[in-house]
């Protein structure tokens, strides 16, 4: 399929087509807050109505959930997760916005939803099936697509953004997709793979589309991320992690060679239950 890609930064960086720029460190600091307004723009592309009652797994800090709440000022948005720690800093984000009349947080497994059956006009995922892989590997995200097709009324809408290692462009975008594998099986699947788990699930892929930021990681800031995630998944999620040296011993020439991508290259599917 021929996408044309939205591109964040197109008038602002000369760049070829396949090239990426570094953030500085002053844009690393907030840069997964909003992606420079990405996570506000794939909730602009996601057919939703005021009034809907919308489950968003593996929610984290709340970021999309608040998108699609401020763009939506009627709709009522259910988030789960199944870490403490996000659920604590969503709930935070949510107060700080006046937004926790509309956006309720509960502690769940999405392979294990405690809800009946059609209970939701629709579903969103903004990032994390990767990290529902690490949690509960392949099986844990087929059923994670079993229960959202479970808990959706017919003809409801499930979006989710993604980054299948298989497309990737740049050698950076490569290593973002490998080394978070690596370290702690947070491994993204090829989008034919997802596109399988819809059908088996009930649910027809309606539309995708591509989303670029053009920016990636330098050495430090790639550092910061890979550190973070091998001290913080064991103490969250009890998953052993490689270390940090080992880490840096396979893939550290690389990253000095390319950088690393960071969310650099999404793809939205949204698919629509039968
Ligand atoms: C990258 S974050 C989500 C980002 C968020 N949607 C946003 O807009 O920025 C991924 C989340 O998936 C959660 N997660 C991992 N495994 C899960 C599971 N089995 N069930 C529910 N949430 C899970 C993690 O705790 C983490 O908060």
């Amino acid at each position: 399929m021929i996408e044309k890609p939205f591109i964040y930064y197109k008038d602002t960086l000369n760049l070829t087509a396949m090239e990426e720029a570094y953030l500085t460190n002053n844009e690393y600091k907030d840069f997964f807050i909003n992606l420079n307004g990405l996570r506000k723009f794939v909730a602009s592309k996601i057919p939703l109505e005021n009034k809907m009652r919308i489950l968003d797994l593996a929610i984290g800090s709340g970021y999309f959930a608040m998108e699609v709440a401020e763009k939506f000022p009627e709709i009522f948005i259910e988030g789960v997760d199944i870490s403490t720690d996000s659920l604590e800093e969503a709930r935070r984000n949510i107060w700080d916005k006046g937004l926790r009349a509309r956006i309720a947080l509960k502690k769940m497994d999405s392979t294990r939803l405690e809800y009946p059956s059609q209970a939701f006009h629709g579903a969103v995922n903004f990032l994390g099936l990767e990290d529902i892989h690490m949690t509960r590997g392949y099986e844990g995200v087929r059923k994670t697509f079993h229960e959202i097709s479970r808990v959706i009324k017919s003809r409801g809408y499930f979006s989710f953004t993604i980054m299948p290692p298989e497309e990737t462009e740049t050698e950076a975008q490569r290593l973002e997709c490998e080394v978070f594998d690596y370290i702690c099986g947070a491994k993204w699947l090829t989008a034919l793979q997802y596109q399988e788990l819809l059908k088996e699930s009930g649910l027809n892929l309606v539309k995708r589309e591509l989303f670029k930021t053009r920016k990636k990681l330098t050495v430090e800031q790639a550092k910061q991320e890979i550190q973070f995630a091998c001290k913080e998944v064991p103490r969250i999620y009890n998953i052993q992690t490689k270390s940090f040296d080992k880490v840096w011993e396979n893939f550290g020439s690389k990253i000095e060679k390319h950088g690393l991508g960071h969310y650099s290259r999404l793809v939205l599917m949204l698919a629509r239950k039968r």
